[in-house]
């Protein structure tokens, strides 16, 4: 019976809407990396694929109400890196990390770029460390709140300079880069997912990439490591997850649909167009994304507690 009903069930999957919850503003990376996959997939599924953003507390928000939803596969939540990093840097999260979602599949792992107002006066990173230093009460760094990718670099940056300066907190860097843009803030570390536009089209100025090698996309922007930060790197690796307890047929369903959305020819056209490249077939899988995560909340939380900064 389990069997049938399981057979049932994927067949008749999803008859409607399903919703993707995006962690931060519209407009920004995170949103604008769903919304390519969203289409792709709704392609597959057959259902419209609709993108809902939930901004706010770096992305602890947004992965709360997925965490409350029902888990009956048509609420989603795409989310980064922060998923792991916000395990530790918030003592008290209105979620259990670990157990209170299940796995579709990893999406991408995008780069990120150290920018600046296209007006502030260092032109390369070892000027920028240096002008950082010398003002370190008057610079301003725009990130997406405590557990965002922005927050995690500008974090590494600071600790990588022994310079700790001041951060404005956005709702997420879709509206952090319009004040960058805008010369309201000074700097930010964000991915090339947001960043790649505005740095060729020269209304923003770039000092470094955080990928191990420069990009296409940008060859003239010289890596972190290149630029004097050893060991400076860092990637924003996506997953889909979906609230635990949705059915491990609905789940197949959505990682196998997502698995095709990684090959689609925009998606694919797109990502290179902005940095990155969707994950490989083998990682857009729950059992990949699950050992990803655990993985990296191992990995960051020795880092974190160094940093011995922490969101109430
Ligand atoms: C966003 O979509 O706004 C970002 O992913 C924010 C961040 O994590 O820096």
């Amino acid at each position: 019976i389990a069997m049938l009903t399981g057979s049932a069930m994927a067949e008749s999957y999803p008859d409607r809407t399903i919703t993707v919850i995006v962690p931060f503003s519209a407009g920004g990376p995170t949103d604008t990396v769903t919304r390519l996959v969203a289409e792709a997939m709704s392609k597959d599924l057959g259902q419209q694929v609709i993108v809902e953003n939930v901004g706010g507390a770096g992305g602890t928000l947004g992965a709360a109400r997925v965490a409350d939803a029902d888990p009956d596969g048509y609420t989603l939540l795409l989310h980064h890196i922060g998923m792991a990093t916000s395990a530790t840097l918030y003592r008290k999260l209105a979620y259990d990390t670990l157990n209170a979602f299940d796995y579709v599949g990893l999406v991408t792992d995008v780069p990120m770029t150290i920018v600046a107002r296209k007006d502030f006066e260092p032109t390369d990173l070892k000027g920028l460390i240096d002008y950082v230093k010398a003002n370190k009460d008057k610079v301003t760094l725009a990130n997406a709140g405590i557990g965002a990718a922005s927050h995690l670099c500008g974090m590494m940056f600071m600790n990588a300079i022994q310079t700790p300066f001041v951060t404005v907190p956005y709702k997420g860097t879709g509206p952090a880069m319009t004040d960058l843009v805008g010369g309201q803030v000074d700097l930010m570390c964000d991915q090339t997912t947001n960043t790649t536009k505005q740095i060729l089209g020269g209304t923003i100025k770039a000092y470094a990439v955080t990928s191990p090698a420069r990009l296409d996309v940008l060859p003239t922007v010289a890596t972190a490591e290149e630029g004097g930060l050893p060991g400076f790197q860092v990637g924003i690796w996506h997953g889909i997850y979906a609230p635990k307890g949705t059915a491990p047929e609905k789940l197949d369903r959505l990682s196998k649909s997502l698995q095709k959305a990684l090959k689609d020819e925009n998606v694919v056209a797109r990502f290179a167009e902005l940095g990155t490249k969707p994950s490989p077939e083998a990682d857009a899988t729950p059992a990949a994304l699950k050992a990803k995560l655990e993985g990296e909340i191992a990995r960051w939380k020795p880092v974190i507690e160094a940093a011995g900064q922490y969101a109430d």
